[in-house]
């Protein structure tokens, strides 16, 4: 069984399943919000997610006057309430969350509307928004946190939270089926982190990491020239390329263990 070449206007399908979200946020008084599938996590610390949104949703609208917005994760057993998220819009099916017989409450950092029905939410301060061909992509830092009792020390329990996914839907004129499933088959199975013949390769790049990170908190707030002065000599040590050195002074410095002193 090989791969044989499909058709480009397939290759969307290609991309499921999805995780949604449900995007909340709320201007002049109005909160609302819409289930997402294209989001992602784009940064550690600070913890930025990043979410595509159409100009022709009513919470495209919203999420530009808004200062923060929320990821709400939705647990299997919403299923029957997705179409309140996801099919119908604020614009002409007003007050559509409370309809949907969801609860509003507001994040302790700054007011932003969450689910109080959902499995997960994180409150986020909006830092960015970029166009992207036909959705645009908004960032947010996030800044609360919040789950329920499936989530225990740091860890869901898929056996008590059923993550909603989306598997796609039919297309018009046909009538129109909106597909989900969720995880109560999942096979879990866990993968030993760089174990066996890899071990060796993966000690050394936690030792190069940690030499970089200890050079750089040595050098204390530098130059831009001096600090590749410095992490070209260690890189030559540990027989890396030259331009290798440059992409260690990158990576610290958005890890904010090398301080570079501006001119
Ligand atoms: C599972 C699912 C995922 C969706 N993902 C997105 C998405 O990532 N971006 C987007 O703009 N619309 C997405 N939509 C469509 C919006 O949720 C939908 O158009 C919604 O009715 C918009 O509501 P609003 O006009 O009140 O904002 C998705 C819909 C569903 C059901």
């Amino acid at each position: 069984m090989g791969l044989r070449k499909i058709d480009l206007s397939q290759a969307p399908s290609l991309l499921y399943p999805f995780i949604p979200v449900v995007v909340t946020a709320e201007y002049d008084g109005r909160a609302t919000g819409m289930l997402a599938a294209w989001w992602t996590q784009l940064s550690h610390k600070p913890l930025l997610l990043g979410v595509a949104v159409a100009p022709e949703r009513y919470t495209y609208k919203v999420l530009l006057e808004a200062d923060g917005f929320a990821f709400n994760f939705l647990d299997f057993s919403l299923v029957d309430k997705t179409p309140y998220l996801g099919d119908v819009s604020e614009r002409f099916y007003r007050d559509k969350i409370r309809r949907g017989g969801f609860t509003i409450k507001k994040g302790d950092a700054l007011g932003v509307p969450y689910i109080a029905e959902s499995a997960a939410a994180l409150e986020m301060k909006k830092v960015d928004r970029f166009v992207t061909g036909d959705h645009d992509w908004f960032v947010g830092e996030v800044v609360s946190a919040y789950a329920n009792e499936a989530f225990v020390n740091g860890r869901w329990d898929y056996k008590k939270y059923r993550p909603l996914m989306y598997l796609g839907r039919t297309k018009r004129p046909e009538r129109v089926y909106r597909y989900y499933a969720t995880t109560d088959e999942l096979e879990i199975k866990p993968v030993e982190y760089a174990s066996g013949e890899f071990r060796e390769s993966a000690v050394k790049r936690h030792r190069v990491l940690d030499e970089f990170r200890m050079l750089a908190r040595s050098l204390g707030e530098t130059t831009l020239d001096e600090a590749l002065k410095a992490f070209k000599e260690l890189a030559s040590r540990f027989s890396l390329e030259e331009d290798d050195a440059r992409i260690y002074v990158e990576e610290l410095i958005r890890s904010g263990d090398l301080r570079i002193r501006r001119p």
